[in-house]
């Protein structure tokens, strides 16, 4: 099975953003570790990050077709945007959102994601272990 990681903007900066918040894990340790549980149970797993909407919503149809299952995290386009919740129903893929913070903890503002009623489930708090945890579950499913 296909697997496609999708990181919104600033995710980039994992490390040194808002350490306190986001752990001191970098973007490319958790992609790092995803691929070495994606292996172990030999599943096929790309990673892309953007900081641009657009490219986000390029790369969901662009994944029509081919990949099997989505993990995003979509940052604060979780809150804003509708395009992207679209784009996804569009294509009709399976996703999991994940928030490596407790958004529920954070400002209201943070408490509503446009993606999530359209999740298979979101995974919020549990650090950069939450996109493990998604990809665990999508590994628990492909076996059933
Ligand atoms: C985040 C939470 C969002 O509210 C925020 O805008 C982010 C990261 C998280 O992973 O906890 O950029 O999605």
């Amino acid at each position: 099975a296909n697997i496609l990681v999708l990181n919104g903007p600033n995710l980039n900066l994992l490390g040194t953003r808002e350490p306190g918040i986001y752990g001191a894990e970098t973007l490319s340790d958790i992609q790092q570790q995803l691929e070495l549980l994606a292996q172990q149970h030999s599943l096929t797993l790309s990673c892309f990050q953007s900081n641009n909407e657009a490219e986000l919503i390029d790369a969901v149809h662009a994944a029509r077709g081919t990949v099997d299952y989505i993990i995003i995290n979509a940052a604060a386009y979780s809150h804003t945007s509708i395009a992207l919740r679209d784009a996804l129903t569009a294509v009709a893929i399976p996703f999991y959102e994940v928030h490596i913070s407790n958004i529920y903890r954070r400002e209201s503002f943070r408490h509503h994601s446009y993606l999530a009623d359209a999740a298979e489930a979101t995974l919020s708090g549990f650090g950069s272990y939450g996109y493990s945890l998604a990809l665990l579950a999508i590994i628990k499913q492909l076996q059933s």
